[in-house]
This record gives C-alpha cells, sequence and structure tokens, in this order.
C-alpha cells in the first residue's frame, strides 16, 4: 500500500533542507518506492499564513499521514508571541496529539568527520549511542504550571516534573528493544539522589529490566551523564531518560560528532507511526544563505525508512549514499575542518542523489 508522507518544513533552514531530502525521496519514489507526498504548514510559517502554528489542518493530514517529515520550528520573529502562539507549540502539540512518546537520537561518528569534532579524535572515533528519550510526558507537559503573583507582588514561575509508571514502562521497554538489536546495554539517566519522580524512574526500570535478563541495566545521575558524555563517551550504549534531561544530553551527544548538522531523530508512537527530523534548530543566523548541511534531514529519510517503513535495505541504502559523499571529500562548512573547501545545501543534497544512482 501506498505510504503517505506528510512534509513540514517549518521555519529558519527548515525549508532549504527538507527540499534536499525531497530529492532523496522522489529519487526513493522514482526507483519503485511506493510512496506520495502531502505539504503543510507548522511552527512560525503556519503563523504567518494561519494564525497559529499548528493549524487544524496540519493536524488533521498528520493523523492521515503514515510517516512525517519536519525541517526545524521557530525563530528570533516569534518570541515575543504569547506562548500558545509560538513555534515551538507547534511541535510540542504534534508530539502530543499523536503520542509520539519515543524519542530516538542517534550520535554517530562517520569516521569520515573525526577530526571535525571539537573533541579529540580518539575520545569520539567509532561513536555509536542511541539516545531514548521520553518525549511526551515529564517537565514538559507536567500540570501545574504558569507565572503566579504571590501576596507581596512578587512573581513564581513553575512547572511540574511528573511521570507514570506505565509511561517510564513504556519508555523502558523500548529501549531494552533497541539494546537487544545493538551492544545490549542500557543506562538509564536520573536524578534519583534528590527527585522522588525519578527515583520511581529508576525503580520502573530496575523492574522492567526483569524481562530482559539478556540485557544489561546500569543506572546514572544525570550531572555524571554530561560529564561522562564529554569524557569517555563510547562507554554508552543505549541512553534512556526523561523528556528534558535527553533534550540536553542529546544536544551535547551531538556535538560529540563533530556537528548537530549531522544527526536525525525519530519520534514514535506505539505503532511506529513516527514524526522524522534533524535534531538540529531552524539556525537563523544561516537562513537563506544556501549553506544549511542538509545531511540529518536525508538521514532522517533513512529512519523513516526503517522504523516506520521497514524498509532496512533503503534506509541503509540512504545512509551508504550519505557516507559515499563524505568519503568523496564533500563538507557543508559546519562540517568541515580548518581550509577545507565547501559546498552550499543543494549541492550536498544532488551529491547524495547521485550517490543513489551510483
Ligand atoms: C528538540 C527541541 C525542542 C524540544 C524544542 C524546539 C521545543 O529542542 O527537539 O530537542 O525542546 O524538545
Ligand atoms: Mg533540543
Amino acid at each position: 500500500m501506498t505510504k503517505n508522507i506528510l512534509v513540514l518544513p517549518g521555519d529558519g533552514i527548515g525549508p532549504e533542507i527538507v527540499a534536499e531530502a525531497v530529492k532523496v525521496l522522489d529519487k526513493l519514489k522514482a526507483d519503485g518506492l511506493d510512496i506520495s507526498l502531502d505539504e503543510g504548514l507548522v511552527g512560525g510559517a503556519a503563523y504567518d499564513a494561519k494564525g497559529h502554528p499548528l493549524p487544524k489542518e496540519t493536524l488533521a493530514q498528520a493523523r492521515r499521514a503514515d510517516a512525517i517529515l519536519l525541517g526545524a520550528v521557530g525563530g528570533p520573529r516569534y518570541e515575543s508571541l504569547e506562548r500558545p502562539l509560538r513555534p515551538e507549540q507547534g511541535l510540542l502539540t504534534l508530539r502530543a496529539e499523536l503520542q509520539l512518546f519515543a524519542n530516538l537520537r542517534p550520535a554517530i561518528l562517520y569516521p569520515q568527520l573525526a577530526e571535525a569534532s571539537t573533541l579529540k579524535p580518539e575520545v569520539v572515533a567509532g561513536l555509536d549511542i542511541m539516545i531514548v528519550r521520553e518525549l511526551t510526558g515529564g517537565i514538559y507537559f507536567g500540570q501545574p504550571r504558569g507565572v503566579r503573583e504571590l501576596e507581596n507582588g512578587e512573581k513564581e514561575g513553575f512547572n511540574t516534573l511528573v511521570y507514570r509508571e506505565s509511561e517510564i514502562e513504556r519508555i523502558g521497554r523500548l529501549a531494552f528493544e533497541i539494546a537487544r538489536k545493538r551492544d545490549r546495554r542500557v543506562c538509564s539517566v536520573d536524578k534519583a539522589n534528590v527527585l522522588e519522580v525519578t527515583e520511581l524512574w529508576r525503580q520502573t526500570m530496575i523492574r522492567v529490566a526483569n524481562d530482559y535478563p539478556d540485557v544489561a541495566l546500569s543506572h546514572m545521575y544525570v550531572d555524571n551523564a554530561a560529564m561522562q558524555l564529554v569524557r569517555a563517551p563510547k562507554q554508552f550504549d543505549v541512553m534512556v531518560t526523561t523528556n528534558m534531561f535527553g533534550d540536553i544530553l542529546s544536544d551535547a551527544a551531538a556535538m560529540l560528532t563533530g556537528s548537530i548538522g549531522m544527526l536525525p531523530s525519530a519520534s514514535l508512537d506505539a505503532h511506529a507511526k513516527g514524526l522524522y527530523e534533524p535534531i538540529h534548530g531552524s539556525a537563523p543566523d544561516i537562513t537563506g544563505q544556501g549553506v544549511a548541511n542538509p545531511l540529518a534531514t536525508i538521514l532522517s529519510v533513512a529512519m523513516m525508512l526503517r522504523y516506520s517503513f521497514g524498509e532496512a535495505v533503503a534506509a541503509e541504502r540512504v545512509e551508504a549514499a550519505v557516507g559515499s559523499v563524505l568519503d568523496q571529500g564533500l563538507r557543508t562548512p559546519d562540517i568541515a575542518a580548518n581550509g577545507q573547501p565547501t559546498v552550499g545545501t543543494a549541492e550536498m543534497g544532488n551529491a547524495v542523489v547521485a550517490a543513489l544512482n551510483a
């Protein structure tokens, strides 16, 4: 059956990088992959056109789609809007409405880019971590939240970090399942020494682990995990953590690989429907210059093929094409070592399509 992909370019460099990923999808389609593409508005682009970061039409399109490819949302122009109208809210509501509770963020170092990392090559060479971030709970969504005025007139801001056992259990199970296809090690990251909710997180992970005797479970406090990620990142296989810890640790992990411009992500529901997006943001500083790295978005297409469509061979073909353009020495500015010549966004995308032909 034809798989319907909703393409949501979003803001900033989003449209530029998504255009290159669409070239890859078009090429796969021409080669026989049974897909159809639909396009929609999200984030600031949707606010500009429709007055809302997640218009009703977009949500309906997203519900109909088998998978979603998203560029990026946000930008300085929208920062003064009231919170419910901000671009980020479009993305957060999409995650919540579609129950995309599992965020997979692989941090893989392409050997060709070892020099581009700010860490020593021997620290990062061969790096292959999978961060599994809970995405629809925790402090991002907990109630109550807001800013209130105290009796003395001072303002007080508050958010709630809350997790149910069932939420912890389902992300835990997924992390163990993923570990089974890798090195069979899960490190659960929490702050159980201070926060009750993450003490429950730890106990729940220990209980879930009973069903996966073939996978080794360890625990780490989040502050230590941040340090270990930059000290000795290769000790990790799968990391599983809360929504906000995962947000922070995945940016840190991304940088180990040379550039956040290389890393894709998948956000999955319980039935492998997914939203795929690069980990990086809308990059207003380079928007419109044609220099953004489209590889994270193209690699997000590979994740879509693998996780939502069960097309592992096609996924590997896309990943191999990315490896091939890196072998050819093509570098956007973010992944260029000192003095290396660079290519633009479209040139990089075209090279990946050409490599798919080879
Ligand atoms: C991410 C982003 C989002 C998040 C923002 C844009 C809402 O930082 O996907 O990591 O915090 O989840
Ligand atoms: Mg983030």
